[in-house]
Parts: C-alpha cells; sequence; structure tokens
C-alpha cells in the first residue's frame, strides 16, 4: 500500500513538465485560470532539454524569401504526405508568434551583430530557418518557460508519476491518479480537463537519444486505457548521428547542427558516401534518408570496426565550434575524452522521436476521450513518414498555446462533473496490487528485453517474418510481465515507476509492431525490405487501438498555394539487400 494519499483540485492538469506542458500551463496561468503540472523528472531537465539544434519559423532574417508557406510546404513535402495539413498550416503560420512568445519570456536566441535572430540550415529546409542557443537550444527553451511558470506561480510537481487518467462512467475526464516518486504517497487529482504532455515512446529500442525514464510510451498508455488511440506508431525517427560507445550511453545525441554547420559523413574507407544517396543535398539530406544511408553503409561492411561511420567537423574552425557546437564539444569530451576540433566522431542511427502519437483532433489537440487533451512528441499529426529536425520545438510552442486555451474553454462549458469512485479505487488497486507482487521477473531486465526485440526486428529496416517474429517475443514478455516482483526500497519508489514504464513499453512495442505490419511499404523512415517501394493507396495514417487493431484514416487535401511550393529533390537511396 502507498503511505498516505494527497488529494488535489485544479481546473486543468498538465501531466509532463517538459517544454509543450510547461508552454500550455503558463497559457492557462496567463489566463488567470487554475492549472497544475505534474511529471517524473526534475522539471529543470525535463527531456526538452536535451533537444540541441534549433527551433524553425520562417522569419527570413538570413534568407528573406522565405515565408510560412514553404515551411509547410516543406514539411509536408518531408512526411512523404502523411503530415495532416491542417495540423503543417497552423504550426508554420503561427511559428513566428511561437518565437516571439519565448523572445517575450526572455530567450536568448543567437543574433546577428544587427541584433537579428541568426537562423541555420537544417536538413532539408530550403532555406536557412533554424533559430537557436549554440546547440543547447532545448535546454534554453525549457529554463526559458520554467522561468516564465514560476513568475506566473504555476505549481509544478516534478515527483509526481501519473498511473491513471481518471474518466466517468460516461467516459469523460475528471482527472489522474499517481503516486510520489520520492516517498509513494497517493495523489487523487481532480480536474475539469488533462493535457497529456509526457512525451512518446523512442526509450524502447536499445540505442536511443532518451534517458532512463523518458519516453517509456506513458502518454500513449494512459491515453489508450483512458479510451483514446494511437496514431501511427510505426513512425519513429532514427536520427543519424547517436554515439556508441559507452554502451550505457550509446544512442546519445550528437545534433544535426553539426552536419548544418558543414560537418561531413564518411565510411571506414574514406568515402562521403552521402554523394551516391542525395548529391544534390548530401549530409543536409532529410533524416530517413541519412539514417538509412548510414545504415546501409554499416549493414554493407563498409562501418568502422564499433558499427559506426564518422561524423566529421574537425575542418571547421575552432571557433565555430566552440560558438555554435558547444554541447556536441563538451558530450563528446566528457563521454569519450575525444576532442571534436581535431577527431571524427564514430556514430550510428539512434531511435529519436515518435512521430505517430495519441490521436488527436488537428484543430484543439483533443482526443477521443472527453476533456483530454495531447501536446508535442505524445500528440500527431505534425510529421507524418519524416520529421524536420526542429519541428518540435516549434510544435510544442504553437500548441502549447492552442490547447491551453482549448482547455480553459472546455472546462467553461462543463455544466457540473460527474466523478467515479470505482475509477479512483480501481487507480488505487492498481498500485496497491503492483506494491504486493513478489514474483521472480525482474522488471528492468523485462524492459531491456523489449528493447532488444524492438532494435532487432522494428528498427530502422524491417520486414514480415521480423516483425512476426517480434510479436511473438513480445507475447512471450507480456507473459512474464504476469510474474514480476516490485520492490520500493527506502530511496524511494522507482521500481513502482519502472513497473508502470514496463507496461507502457509493452503497449507502444505492441502498437508499433503491429502498425509496422500494417504499412506495407516503404515511406520515410518505414523501411520494409519486403515492399521496398512507396504504395500510394498507403497514403493514409494507421491508427490503434487494442480493440481495434489497426485501422485506415485519410488525409486531408494539401491547399493549392502550398502544394506549388513543394519540390522534387533527386535521391538515389537504397535499402540494404
Ligand atoms: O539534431 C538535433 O539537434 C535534433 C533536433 C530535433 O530533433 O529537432
Amino acid at each position: 500500500m502507498t503511505a498516505s494519499e494527497r488529494q488535489l483540485s485544479t481546473t486543468v492538469l498538465v501531466i509532463g513538465t517538459g517544454g509543450s506542458g510547461l508552454r500550455a500551463a503558463i497559457e492557462i496561468a496567463e489566463a488567470g485560470v487554475d492549472v497544475l503540472a505534474v511529471g517524473k523528472r526534475p522539471k529543470s531537465d525535463a527531456h526538452t532539454s536535451l533537444a540541441a539544434g534549433g527551433i524553425n519559423a520562417a522569419l527570413a532574417t538570413m534568407d528573406a524569401d522565405d515565408s510560412w508557406q514553404q515551411h509547410a510546404a516543406d514539411t509536408l513535402k518531408e512526411s512523404y504526405l502523411l503530415a495532416d495539413p491542417r495540423v503543417v498550416q497552423t504550426v508554420t503560420e503561427g511559428a513566428a508568434r511561437g518565437i516571439e512568445d519565448l523572445e517575450r519570456y526572455g530567450m536568448p536566441f543567437a543574433r546577428e551583430d544587427d541584433g537579428r535572430i541568426s537562423q541555420r540550415f537544417f536538413g532539408a529546409h530550403t532555406y536557412r530557418r533554424t533559430a537557436f542557443a549554440g546547440d543547447y537550444t532545448g535546454l534554453e527553451i525549457q529554463r526559458t518557460l520554467v522561468n516564465r511558470a514560476v513568475q506566473l506561480d504555476v505549481p509544478i510537481l516534478d515527483t509526481v508519476y501519473i498511473t491513471r487518467i481518471l474518466v466517468d462512467e460516461d467516459g469523460a475526464v475528471f482527472g489522474a491518479y499517481g503516486f510520489d516518486l520520492d516517498d509513494g504517497t497517493g495523489y487523487l487529482i481532480h480536474a475539469d480537463a488533462v493535457i497529456l504532455a509526457a512525451g512518446g515512446h523512442n526509450r524502447i529500442w536499445r540505442r536511443t537519444s532518451s534517458r532512463r525514464d523518458e519516453n517509456t510510451g506513458d502518454s500513449w498508455r494512459l491515453a489508450v486505457e483512458a479510451g483514446g488511440r494511437v496514431r501511427d506508431p510505426e513512425l519513429v525517427q532514427f536520427h543519424p548521428s547517436g554515439i556508441i560507445e559507452p554502451e550505457n550511453a550509446a544512442g546519445t545525441l550528437i545534433s544535426e547542427a553539426a552536419r548544418g554547420e558543414g560537418g561531413i559523413l564518411t565510411n571506414a574507407l574514406g568515402e562521403r558516401f552521402m554523394a551516391k544517396y542525395d548529391p544534390e543535398r548530401l549530409e543536409l539530406s532529410t533524416r530517413d534518408r541519412v539514417a538509412l544511408a548510414c545504415y546501409t553503409e554499416i549493414k554493407e561492411g563498409r562501418g568502422t570496426p564499433n558499427g559506426g561511420v564518422w561524423l566529421d567537423v574537425s575542418h571547421l574552425p575552432r571557433e565555430t565550434i566552440m560558438r555554435r557546437l558547444p554541447r556536441v564539444y563538451q558530450t563528446m569530451l566528457e563521454l569519450q575524452m575525444l576532442d571534436i576540433t581535431t577527431a571524427p566522431i564514430e556514430i550510428a542511427p539512434t531511435a529519436h522521436y515518435s512521430m505517430g502519437g495519441v490521436w488527436v483532433r488537428p484543430d484543439d489537440h483533443g482526443t477521443d476521450v472527453p476533456g483530454l487533451y495531447a501536446i508535442g512528441e505524445a500528440s500527431s499529426g505534425l510529421h507524418g513518414a519524416n520529421r524536420l529536425g526542429g519541428n518540435s520545438l516549434i510544435e510544442l510552442l504553437v500548441f502549447g498555446r492552442i490547447v491551453g486555451q482549448a482547455a480553459i474553454d472546455y472546462s467553461r462549458a462543463l455544466p457540473a462533473q460527474p466523478r467515479s469512485a470505482a475509477a479512483v479505487q480501481s487507480a488505487r488497486d492498481e498500485i496497491a496490487g503492483l506494491l504486493a507482487s513478489d514474483g521472480a521477473e525482474n522488471v528492468r531486465a523485462l524492459q531491456r528485453a523489449i528493447r532488444n526485440t524492438m532494435t532487432e526486428h522494428a528498427g530502422v529496416v524491417r520486414d514480415e517474418a521480423g516483425l512476426r517474429a517480434g510479436l511473438a517475443e513480445l507475447d512471450a514478455i507480456e507473459a512474464r510481465m504476469t510474474q514480476i516482483g516490485v520492490h520500493p526500497d527506502i530511496a524511494g519508489y522507482q521500481d513502482l515507476a519502472h513497473a508502470f514504464d514496463l507496461k507502457s513499453a509493452a503497449l507502444a512495442a505492441r502498437a508499433t509492431l503491429e502498425a509496422a505490419l500494417e504499412r506495407r511499404e516503404t515511406r520515410g523512415c518505414h523501411n520494409r525490405s519486403d515492399f521496398p517501394d512507396l504504395d500510394e493507396s498507403l497514403q493514409v495514417n494507421l491508427v490503434w487501438s487494442p480493440r481495434d487493431g489497426v485501422a485506415r484514416e485519410s488525409i486531408p487535401e494539401i491547399p493549392e498555394e502550398i502544394a506549388a511550393l513543394m519540390r522534387e529533390v533527386e535521391t538515389v537511396g537504397k535499402l540494404v539487400e
């Protein structure tokens, strides 16, 4: 049993204290409405702080011809036509305002000598439109948002692990249940509306840019158990450049900024291999193509002894590296004692971003569950089959504002809020049941088993036999999950959190494998060696729920003014044989 229970009440509960959760909370607090933000990681160190290279907006500070329409066209084109044009338009058109909001909150963007915000190239953007703060952009955004939230007295509880969204007998939200990670105290939080901002699921691969307790699929499980669905779970962005060693930091991100500033990729033979795969854009091709190219070089035997390729920035002026890539410089010194001003970095693809997520409406990011919203990496609609680097940070600024307002409007329109004692008791029982479990199966070992399965069968390149084998392995892991032991100790309730993370990871893995099986084509990040071509009939989103499996959802037409700006780029990417 948990030690005790605290009961809280607010108008809007935000789950997740990263950038998207905080931006929504700020909107709500600025409107004078009660809001509470809860998270399972220290707010100063939320996952947003790891986003490195920049944030996109067609400000045209460097390239006067840029426009939000061109930004929209680039985003749609590189989504392989799976992004929702309505979401894309909202984000790209609202991007300049998102940047203004950040400036208003005090964000220290890099600037040119005349005071303009500097913008750099990121892969597959027609113009320089990625604003930045060195390669610490996400960290500075997180700091800026935390400061603003503190100014507004937004209550933030960043040691509370949410285990359930509470829904009444009619299926509408009335709050959430969780526990304190330090002392196990139960948290019953009543709220009119709940915003899910708890990230994606890329931690369920072995090599990932996320840390141990981040992006474990929590948003998906919470939404699905409350009655929601997940869209495009199979569309996972593998970033080309994760470090390989040391093993316990494998996958740590080397920002795309390194290529944006002029970094070069070579294989073990010294060949600049991107010339084969995308002769026009080379290292600044789309992430899916660069990741696949790295994968192919490694798989075909032209990789380094440790199974990577080289990313080299040592030809750049030292001053450029120190000013524009300070985090890459520090990371490599810390983790490998490697000086990137003189030596190349050994890298390989790393699971980086969930481009799918909780199914949401395009206008207000409401889910299937009345009163429940999802935002940021937890949500879906903007990225399709390939996300442009820098688009996720701007998405959270734009939709943070919109979703905050939508939750306020929902609450204002509520005539009354029915609750369900049975739902609360069931959430309490779930925690009590886990705390009473004393089986022989170790939760962390089962998490590792899921990561092994996903890495083996649902990585950069997939096929039917592998995906089916992955599902069979997952069945076996889920059977073992009935025999777990959960043992909080005097250090805290992390073991209970791991048990819930495991449940989330299993659900996210199943959604991913089942949808990946169903997408019998190669499109963007989703490479099927048994279906190497794009299938036009699959220009649809795949929507998954445990009850209904995978269903197809059509995508609206792209407005003419944007379609006219989508240009073809000659590429010659190839799959491993
Ligand atoms: O490479 C990077 O700096 C990552 C940026 C992003 O994922 O948006």
